[in-house]
C-alpha cells in the first residue's frame, strides 16, 4: 500500500510539464529536490554508476544484476530485450527504496534496427536534413525497443586513417562537423525529451579523441589550446549548442591530464564556457584507467573524475565503491556527490521516467517500429546519397543491365560486413550485392559471381580479426573468378574491409587493399574485360596503385542495411552519384596526417627547391582531396563574381556567385563548397577553410546561379588568447566542387 501511495505521489509531483519551460524547470526542481531529500547517501552514489563491472559481494558480470538493482546501486542498464528490461524497471520502481526508474543507454551509431550507412558515409552526403532524419528513424526505433539514451553522436575531428574510430564520425571538418552533430541531436532528442519517441543524445568523446598519436585507437594526445578551439572542439560545441543532454569523457589525455578527470575540460570549458547543464559519463572504464595513466588507485582517480565533473561512472565501479570513503576522509563533498546526482535525476525526470517508467517498454510498439518498410527505404536513399563516384574515366559507368556482368570478391557476398562498425547481427533482410544485381538486372542481363579471394592472407591482421589464412585456397578463388570475368562483357570487383577491421580497437598502420585483393585485381585486369573497382569500408584507403589501374572507381563504404541495392542503383544509373569525400584520401600512409584545412608552411612545397616542405619520394598532394566526388554528368563552374571587394563594419554582407552549368547530359547533383582563407592574421590561419556549401539539383545543359552570403562570422577563429574575433584585412574566397578545384577572389574587410 506504502508503494502505491508513493509511486502515486511521484505521478502527482512529476506530472508532465516540459522541463523545458520556465515553470516545469521550478516543478522539476522541487520533485529533485523532494527526491533527493529522502535518498541515503548509497543511493545518491547508486544514481552515478552505470550498470556492469563487480561491486564486490553483490555484482558480478550480470550475475547479481537484479540484486543491484534492487539496492539501487544503478542508474541504468545496458540494452537487451523489452521483456528483460521490464524485469529490470519492475525491480527498480517496485523493489528499490526509493523506486527510481532505471535508463538504459546503448550504442545506437548508424541506427537501431535498421541500419543506416556509417556515420563517415553518411557525411559524404553533405545533407544534414537525410543525416537528422536517420537519427529520428533510430530513435523511433530505439525508444520503442527500451532504449532511451545513445552514446552517440561521436564527432571526433579525424585526420588520421588509420584510426579504425573515423569510421563512427563526419571526417575531418571542424565546420561540417558542427553541422552534423547538431542534426544528429536534433533528431535524437526530437522537439523535446518529454516525448516518448526521442531519446537522449551523448557527445562523445569529450576531447580530441580523434587525436590519438599514430592513429592507434586509446593513444595519448597532445595538442594547444588554439589548435582545440579552431579545429577540434567545433563539433562538440555545435553538439551542445544544439542541445544535447549528455556528453561522454574520452580516454585519452587533455593536456597531461585524462579527460576524465580534467576539470578544466570537463567543467570550466564544457559547463562555465559552453552552458553545457546535462550530465558527464565517463567512457567505458575510462575513470580506471587514470590508473594506468598514473594518477593513482582507484579511490583517488574517482574523487578525481567526479571533481572534475564526471557524474557517472561507466563500468569502473569507482564511484559505488570508494566515494563514501573519500566522503568520510574529505576529499570530495556531499556537494560533488549531490550536483552529479541532480543531474543524473534531471535526465531521468526530462525523459519521463518519473512520469511512467514503462513509458519506453511497450512489446506491441516494439514490433511496429522496427525496420519498417519505410524505414528501409530511407535507409537505401541514404545510402545511394553516402556513395562516391572516385574515377570514372571513359564513361565506364553506369553499367547497362544486358550481356554477362561478372560481379567477384569477397564484400559482394556478405551483408554483415556492408551493415558496418556498431550494428549487431540483426537480420535486416538485406541483400548481398550478388543478389541486389540479380534483383535489379532481372532477365534482362546474366550475373556470374565469385568470391574471389580472401580479405587478407596477412597472419596478423586476419588472426586480429578472426579471419582464416589460406593461401592454395586463395589461388583457386582467383583462378575460379577469372575464368568467370574473362567470360562476362563486364567485371564489377567488390573489394574492401571486413567490418572488423574498422571502429573501435581497430588501427591499421597500413591503410591499403591487402596483398589477396590486390592479387585478385591484377588477375582480372590481365583479363582484358572492363573492370570497375567497387570499394566497401570504413576508413578512406590507399589507393594510388588502383587509381593507377582502373578506370571506374567507387566508394561505397560500409553502407548499412541497404548498401548493396543502393550501390546497384548507382552502378546502373537509376541514380546518378552525388556523395563528396569527407576525408582526405592520402596516396600513402606515409602523408598522414593529411587534412585539406593545413596550415601554410615557412616553405611552402616547390619541387624545383630542394629546402621546402615536402618529401623525396611521393608529392604532397592526397590522392582524392576534402570534398572530391564525380557524377555521371558534368559541372561547369564560370567565373567566381563578388558583388563587393571592400567591406566595411560588422553589419555589412559580401555575396560571392557562381555560374554552375550542368553540361552533361544527365540530371546530377552537385555540392557547390565555398571557402575562406585569411592570409594574413595575428596567428597563422588555415589556407582555406570550409565555410557553407550548396547542394544544388541540375537537370543537363541547365545552369544555375548559386550565391553565398558571407558575414563577419564567417572570418571568425579563436586568435592566441583564446577570444573569438575577426580581424581586418584581406580574405580569399574560395567556390568549387571540391577543396583542391576552386576559383577564387579577393576581398578586404575593415572595421
Ligand atoms: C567506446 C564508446 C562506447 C562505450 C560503450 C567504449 O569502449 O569508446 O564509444 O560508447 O564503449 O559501449
Amino acid at each position: 500500500m506504502k508503494k502505491i501511495i508513493y509511486m502515486f505521489l511521484v505521478l502527482a509531483v512529476a506530472a508532465s510539464c516540459s522541463a523545458k519551460e520556465p515553470e516545469g524547470q521550478k516543478k522539476m526542481d522541487r520533485f529533485i529536490d523532494g527526491l533527493m531529500a529522502k535518498m541515503t547517501l548509497d543511493e545518491k552514489i547508486g544514481q552515478l554508476n552505470l550498470s556492469g563491472g563487480d561491486i564486490p559481494g553483490v555484482l558480478s558480470g550480470s550475475e547479481g544484476l537484479e540484486d543491484a538493482v534492487r539496492k539501487g546501486l544503478l542508474t541504468s542498464t545496458g540494452w537487451s530485450s523489452v521483456t528483460e528490461l521490464r524485469k529490470l524497471q519492475d525491480i527498480a520502481v517496485n523493489e528499490s527504496r526509493m523506486h527510481i526508474p532505471l535508463m538504459c543507454g546503448l550504442d545506437v551509431i548508424h541506427g537501431f534496427g535498421t541500419i543506416f550507412p556509417i556515420p563517415l558515409a553518411s557525411s559524404c552526403s553533405w545533407d544534414t536534413t537525410l543525416i537528422e532524419k536517420s537519427a529520428r528513424i533510430a530513435a523511433i526505433e530505439a525508444s520503442s525497443n527500451g532504449c532511451n539514451w545513445t552514446y552517440s553522436p561521436m564527432v571526433d575531428i579525424a585526420r588520421d586513417a588509420r584510426w579504425g574510430r573515423i569510421a563512427e564520425g563526419a571526417g575531418e571538418d571542424p565546420w561540417w562537423g558542427a553541422k552534423v552533430a547538431a542534426a544528429m541531436v536534433r533528431g535524437y532528442q526530437g522537439k523535446d525529451l518529454a516525448d516518448s519517441n526521442t531519446i537522449l543524445a551523448c557527445v562523445k568523446h569529450f576531447a580530441l579523441y580523434g587525436a590519438s598519436e599514430a592513429g592507434r585507437d586509446y593513444n595519448t594526445v597532445d595538442m594547444s589550446r588554439l589548435e582545440m578551439y579552431n579545429d577540434y572542439l567545433p563539433p562538440y560545441k555545435g553538439a551542445v549548442d544544439a542541445g544535447v543532454g549528455s556528453a561522454m569523457s574520452s580516454f585519452n589525455l587533455v593536456e597531461g591530464i585524462p579527460a576524465s578527470g580534467n576539470h578544466w575540460l570537463l567543467t570550466d570549458l564544457l559547463r562555465k564556457e559552453w552552458g553545457f547543464n546535462g550530465f558527464v559519463v565517463s567512457d567505458y572504464d575510462a575513470i580506471g584507467e587514470m590508473t594506468s595513466h598514473g594518477l593513482g588507485d582507484k579511490q583517488k582517480v574517482s574523487a578525481i573524475a567526479l571533481k572534475a565533473g564526471v557524474d557517472m561512472d561507466m563500468m569502473t565501479n569507482g564511484y559505488v565503491t570508494t566515494l563514501k570513503k573519500s566522503l568520510e576522509e574529505g576529499k570530495i563533498s556531499q556537494k560533488d556527490i549531490d550536483v552529479a546526482c541532480r543531474r543524473i535525476l534531471e535526465a531521468k525526470y526530462k525523459l519521463g521516467l518519473f512520469d511512467d517508467p514503462y513509458r519506453y517498454l511497450d512489446e506491441k510498439k516494439a514490433k511496429e517500429n522496427f525496420m519498417t518498410k519505410e524505414n528501409l527505404e530511407f535507409a537505401r536513399l541514404i545510402a545511394q546519397k553516402s556513395i562516391v563516384l572516385l574515377k570514372n574515366d571513359g564513361k565506364l559507368l553506369p553499367l547497362r543491365k544486358e550481356g554477362t556482368i561478372a560481379v567477384v570478391g569477397p564484400m559482394a557476398f556478405t551483408t554483415q560486413d556492408l551493415l558496418g562498425m556498431w550494428s549487431g547481427t540483426n537480420d535486416q533482410n538485406s541483400a548481398t550485392i550478388v543478389e541486389a544485381f540479380q534483383e535489379a538486372v532481372g532477365d534482362n542481363a546474366r550475373i556470374v559471381s565469385a568470391q574471389g579471394c580472401h580479405f587478407t592472407e596477412d597472419p596478423m591482421l586476419a588472426a586480429a580479426s578472426g579471419l582464416k589464412v589460406d593461401p592454395a585456397e586463395n589461388e583457386r578463388l582467383i583462378k575460379e573468378a577469372v575464368s568467370k570475368s574473362a567470360a562476362a562483357d563486364v567485371v564489377v570487383a567488390v573489394m574492401g574491409e571486413p567490418r572488423s577491421w574498422t571502429g573501435e580497437a581497430c588501427s591499421r598502420s597500413d591503410i591499403s587493399l591487402p596483398a589477396s585483393q590486390k592479387d585478385l585485381l591484377k588477375a582480372l585486369l590481365k583479363t582484358g574485360k572492363p573492370v570497375i573497382l567497387v570499394l566497401a569500408n570504413g576508413r578512406p584507403l590507399t589507393l594510388e596503385w588502383e587509381d593507377s589501374n582502373f578506370k571506374a572507381i567507387v566508394e561505397a563504404w560500409h553502407g548499412g542495411a541497404e548498401a548493396a541495392r543502393a550501390l546497384s542503383d548507382v552502378l546502373f544509373g537509376d541514380v546518378n552519384p552525388s556523395g563528396k569525400l569527407t576525408a582526405t584520401f592520402p596516396r600513402t600512409v606515409g602523408q598522414i596526417p593529411i587534412y585539406y584545412n593545413a596550415k601554410p608552411t615557412g616553405r611552402p612545397c616547390n619541387p624545383k627547391d630542394h629546402y621546402t616542405s615536402q618529401y623525396l619520394d611521393i608529392t604532397n598532394e592526397p590522392l582524392y582531396p576534402f570534398g572530391y566526388g564525380l557524377s555521371y554528368t558534368e559541372f561547369t563552374y564560370g567565373e567566381l563574381k563578388l558583388d563587393n571587394a571592400s567591406l566595411k563594419g560588422d553589419k555589412a554582407e559580401l555575396t560571392a556567385s557562381i555560374d554552375v552549368t550542368n553540361s552533361g547530359d544527365r540530371e546530377g547533383e552537385e555540392v557547390v563548397q565555398m571557402y575562406i582563407g585569411d592570409p594574413v592574421a595575428s596567428i597563422s590561419r588555415p589556407i582555406k577553410e570550409l565555410k557553407g556549401f550548396q547542394k544544388i539539383d541540375l537537370k543537363p545543359h541547365e545552369t544555375q546561379t548559386v550565391s553565398f552570403i558571407i558575414t563577419t562570422g564567417d572570418l571568425e577563429f579563436y586568435d592566441s588568447s583564446l577570444k573569438r574575433v575577426w580581424e581586418p584585412g584581406d580574405f580569399q574566397v574560395y567556390v568549387g566542387t571540391n577543396s583542391r578545384d576552386v576559383k577564387s577572389k579577393t576581398f578586404n574587410w575593415q572595421k
